[in-house]
């Protein structure tokens, strides 16, 4: 079988943007460097040390774990040194991260990035992921500023997630279709494993957390019980499956059909999701697969940004069970 690594697999996509000069092809390439480093930590995460809490609570009230720092500095030292992005901005960071320097001084780009998602999940060896979504700048020149990054979804020039699994994966889109390349380890290089992906349009698997149901709106607790219930040709009851690291039970949701819920909840009454990087990256790639996102209402690509951190329920997944949860969420607004 003939492999085909990202780099040799982006360079044949540039055709695609006949007017790009191989800027994006070389940041998606920065980002595939620190998801390889940041994938050697989490291998050996048990052996040095790397496991557990900073001692610091992080801008949204999270307990820092050491490997959230570490995953944090290895994507923006990437993107500094490839000099294709202006500014960062990180769930790790209050504010944007604006880059100035000579190497960067023409960069097009503001990268939002989840350096790592699932960060509860570390320390027990299960699934943890990294999402980042890129922007073209709009500020003119100079380090980039923060209304660079108050786009709507639907501006994103690309997207993706690494996820570091049993086998460590990278999936990415720039709006024509999802492609997924898996690492491998023997050349340290991600080759191409999933072409094209495709979300099923139905699924039987569904993704929330039940210990908060006593707190979801009427609609979801209405919709969970509808997953549940018997019925043989909707395949129903569905599975329940929740991980809680939001790549990895997108990312078998994508494969296997189904679908995943951070609804608001009495303790987090705009969701708990940060738009920026992690709803609308992951919203970006699963359209593509050919499946849907909304906050339960509207398309979360089309969501106006006003904040950085700014939060968002989130529905995502296969179109037909997205399209269902929303009946239930409009059958009791
Ligand atoms: P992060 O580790 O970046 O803070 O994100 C965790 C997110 C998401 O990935 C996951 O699905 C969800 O939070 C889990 O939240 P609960 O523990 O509240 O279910
Ligand atoms: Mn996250
Ligand atoms: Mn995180």
């Amino acid at each position: 079988m003939k492999v085909k690594t990202l780099g040799q697999f982006i360079i044949e996509k540039q055709t695609d943007f006949p007017y790009a000069k191989g800027e994006l092809s070389r940041l998606l390439r920065d980002i595939g460097i620190a998801a390889k480093i940041v994938n050697r930590a989490v291998n050996k995460a048990g052996l040095v040390e790397i496991l557990g809490e900073t001692g610091e609570v992080n801008v949204q009230g999270e307990q820092v774990k050491k490997l959230d720092v570490f995953a944090n500095e290895q994507f923006i030292a990437a993107l500094k040194a490839g000099g294709e992005c202006c500014a960062i901005a990180s769930e790790e960071n209050e504010d944007i991260i604006p880059i100035d320097s000579e190497v960067s001084k023409n960069a097009k780009y503001v990268v939002a990035i989840d350096p790592l998602d699932g960060s509860s999940n570390i320390d027990v060896n299960v699934s943890v992921g990294t999402i980042f979504s890129i922007y073209r700048r709009i500020s003119l020149a100079g380090p980039g500023t923060i209304e660079d990054f108050f786009q709507r979804g639907t501006e994103q020039v690309a997207a993706g997630y690494v996820i570091y699994g049993s086998s460590a994966m990278l999936v990415y889109t720039t709006g024509k279709g999802v492609n997924g390349f898996t690492l491998d380890p023997s050349i340290g290089e991600f080759c191409l494993s999933h072409p094209n992906m495709k979300t099923p349009k139905s699924g039987a698997v569904y993704s929330i957390n039940e210990g908060n149901y006593l707190h979801f709106p009427e609609g979801v607790k209405k919709y969970i019980k509808y997953c549940q219930e018997e019925d043989k040709p909707s395949a129903r009851p569905y599975s329940s499956r929740y991980i809680g690291s939001g790549v990895a039970d997108i990312h078998r949701n994508l494969i296997v059909g189904g679908i995943y819920i951070y609804p608001t909840t009495t303790k987090s009454p705009k969701g708990k999701l940060r738009l920026l990087y992690e709803c609308n990256p992951l919203a970006f790639i699963i359209e593509q697969a050919g499946g849907k996102a909304t906050d339960g209402t509207n398309r979360i690509l089309e969501i106006n940004v006003t904040e950085l951190h700014q939060r968002t329920p989130l529905f995502i997944g296969a179109q037909s069970m997205v399209d269902k949860a929303m009946e239930f969420m409009e059958a009791t607004s």
